[in-house]
């Protein structure tokens, strides 16, 4: 993903009363896809935002050094405690009130920057503000890079499929079957659990924003606890921004815009489940 068009897309995302600023340009591409690269800054945005409850700006500097691209996010908030300081990238661990957070987003951008071979290092004081600082592999430069990088081709997953309205619910269940995909399907929340209860691991949990008899982030959190390490994806006839803006932190979970094709719905399954730490 080239970081000039990434950092115009995580500022078209950001909730209003958020200022970035950015520091330094670069016209490389780093060696994650652009999904996953938005997803990383606008988890590390989002906390920066959280961090500064009476509003200020971020500050996301890039800086080019040949081999690797170093990406750093400040901001002038509230800091962390040594103690928080050095578990911040453990699954489930927050310091947010419920609702406010779950705690997998910088487990999910450690995981990610990681799984690429780059760095994530987090500088913080009480009071002081807070830095990330990415260290990513570069990669060729843009004019010779023809497309993103190619995904690996799917792998069969079992996946639990949350989609209230039969049409559509059908469409997607015969897109993903015939990607060779094992899915289970509930149309409310209270289908979501009985299934999780009952049908055992999944590998991705595919759900619509909006669900009936339940709040999505809620069943997300449930599926989460079962299956840490498996990924999210969440579709929406809302843009990103909106869901943003009406609390579901979707910085923190693959997205999709409704309507889509299929071959998008393909795409968007392939993307996540790549992004699944190996071995789970
Ligand atoms: N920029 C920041 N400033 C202060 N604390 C932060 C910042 N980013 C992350 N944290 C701390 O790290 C914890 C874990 O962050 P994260 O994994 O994104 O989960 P969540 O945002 O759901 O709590 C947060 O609850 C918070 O205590
Ligand atoms: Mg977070």
């Amino acid at each position: 993903m080239v970081v000039e068009q990434l950092v115009r897309s995580v500022q078209r995302l950001l909730p209003p009363g958020i200022l970035l600023q950015v520091r330094g340009e670069s016209t490389r591409s780093v060696a994650l896809s652009g999904a996953r690269l938005e997803q990383v800054l606008l988890n590390l945005v989002l906390n920066a935002r959280d961090a500064m409850p009476s509003g200020g700006a971020v500050r996301l500097s890039i800086e080019d050094r040949g081999e690797q691209l170093v990406l750093a996010v400040t901001d002038d908030g509230v800091g962390m405690s040594d103690e928080v300081r050095d578990r911040v990238f453990e699954p489930f661990f927050t310091t947010k009130e419920p609702g406010r957070g779950i705690g997998l987003g910088l487990s999910m951008v450690h995981g990610l920057v990681t799984e690429v071979g780059g760095t994530v290092e987090v500088a913080s004081a009480p009071g002081k503000g807070t830095t990330f600082t990415l260290c990513l592999p570069a990669v060729a430069p843009a004019a010779s890079t023809p497309s993103e990088p190619r995904l690996v081709p799917s792998r069969r997953a079992k996946i639990l499929l949350l989609e209230d309205e039969p049409f559509v619910l059908r469409a997607i269940q015969r897109v993903l079957r015939a990607a060779g995909h094992e899915v289970t399907s509930a149309v409310d929340g209270a289908g979501a659990e009985e299934a999780l209860a009952s049908a055992g691991d999944f590998d991705l949990l595919f759900t619509d924003a909006v669900v009936p008899g339940t709040d999505t982030s809620s069943v997300i959190a449930h599926f989460l606890e079962r299956h840490p390490r498996a990924p999210v994806l969440v579709c929406s006839g809302f843009v990103r921004e909106e869901l943003v803006r009406r609390g579901i932190r979707a910085g923190e979970f693959f997205f999709l815009k409704k309507p889509f094709e299929p071959a998008t719905l393909r795409a968007a399954v392939d993307e996540a489940l790549g992004a699944a730490p190996q071995g789970s």
